[in-house]
C-alpha cells in the first residue's frame, strides 16, 4: 500500500520521483555493500560460515547480506547454506507461487516474476510490519526455485521467544524483523547440538527493537497470538490474480 502511495505520489508531481527501496535488483545490489563487509569481517575472524541466515520482507537485506556469501559456493569444497526466514503468516517463499505479480497492491509497478501469495493478500497484524509483504525479490525467486537458497517460516510467538532469548544472552534487544532470522538460528543451533556438530552460522541483525516495546510488553504479558494461515486463504488471495502464470 506504501508503495502504490509513493508511486501515485513521484506521478503526479513533477518534483517528486520515487525509488521502490526491496524487492527490486538494484536495492539488492545496492545491499550486498551488508555481504560484503561480513566476507571481509569473517576473514579478520579467521573464520567462514557455514549458514548465512537474514530475515526476508521483500528481501533486500538478506540478498544484502548473502549473495556475496553465495558466489563462494562455485568454488570446490565450499558450501554455504543461504536461509531466508519469513513469518507462517506471510509465506510466500514457503507457501507462495512462482508467478508474475505486481510489487504494490495496486499494481502499478512493472510486473515481476516472484513468489508471491498475491499483490491483494493482507496478512494478520503481527508486530514485524516489514515483513508483511506479499511478494519476493526477482533474483531471490528465481534462486530459492532453483534450490540454491532455502527459506522457513516462524510463527509469532516462536519469533519472540528467539527474540528474548538473544537480548537476555546479548544484551540487544532485537527487532521483530530480526528476530525471525535469529529463531532460524535456534533451530539450527539445535541441529547442530543434535547432531554433534560445530558449525558457524552468520545471521542478519537488521534492526534494534527499541521502538517496539509494546510488542515485548504483549508478548510478556501473554496477549500475542499464533497467526497460521489456510491454504483455503491463500488459494483465495491467488484465485485473484489475472497476471501470466510462468
Ligand atoms: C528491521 C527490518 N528488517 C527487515 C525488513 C524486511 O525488508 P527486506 O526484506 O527488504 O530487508 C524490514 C522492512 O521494513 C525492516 O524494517
Amino acid at each position: 500500500m506504501a508503495i502504490s502511495e509513493a508511486i501515485e505520489r513521484a506521478a503526479s508531481d513533477e518534483g517528486t520521483k520515487y525509488s521502490l527501496g526491496s524487492v527490486l535488483n538494484h536495492v539488492l545490489l545496492h545491499q550486498t555493500i551488508v555481504g560484503q563487509e561480513a566476507v571481509i569481517q569473517m576473514e579478520k575472524a579467521g573464520d567462514f560460515p557455514d549458514i548465512v541466515i537474514a530475515p526476508f520482507g521483500g528481501g533486500s537485506n538478506f540478498a544484502g547480506l548473502s549473495f556475496p556469501f553465495l558466489r563462494f559456493n562455485l568454488e570446490e569444497g565450499k558450501k554455504v547454506r543461504c536461509i531466508a526466514s519469513e513469518p507462517s503468516s506471510c509465506p510466500k517463499l514457503t507457501r507462495g507461487v512462482f508467478r508474475y505479480d505486481f510489487g504494490d497492491t495496486v499494481g502499478m509497478t512493472p510486473l515481476l516474476p516472484m513468489y508471491t501469495l498475491g499483490h491483494n493478500f493482507v496478512p494478520a497484524p503481527i508486530h514485524a510490519g516489514g515483513l508483511r509483504y506479499h511478494g519476493a525479490g526477482v533474483v531471490v525467486s528465481q534462486l530459492l526455485r532453483d534450490k540454491l537458497i532455502e527459506a522457513r517460516a516462524h510463527d509469532q510467538l516462536e519469533v519472540f521467544d528467539a527474540g528474548v532469548k538473544f537480548a537476555r544472552a546479548e544484551g540487544i534487544i532485537p527487532a521483530p524483523e530480526a528476530s525471525h532470522a535469529i529463531a532460524t538460528v535456534v533451530q539450527e543451533v539445535e541441529r547442530c547440538k543434535r547432531e554433534g556438530k560445530s558449525e558457524t552460522i552468520l545471521f542478519n541483525l537488521c534492526g534494534h527493537g527499541n521502538f517496539d516495546m509494546k510488542a515485548y510488553e504483549d508478548y510478556f504479558a501473554g496477549k500475542l497470538q499464533k497467526h497460521e494461515i489456510t491454504q483455503a486463504d491463500i488459494e483465495a488471495s491467488l484465485a485473484q490474480l489475472d497476471t501470466p502464470v510462468i
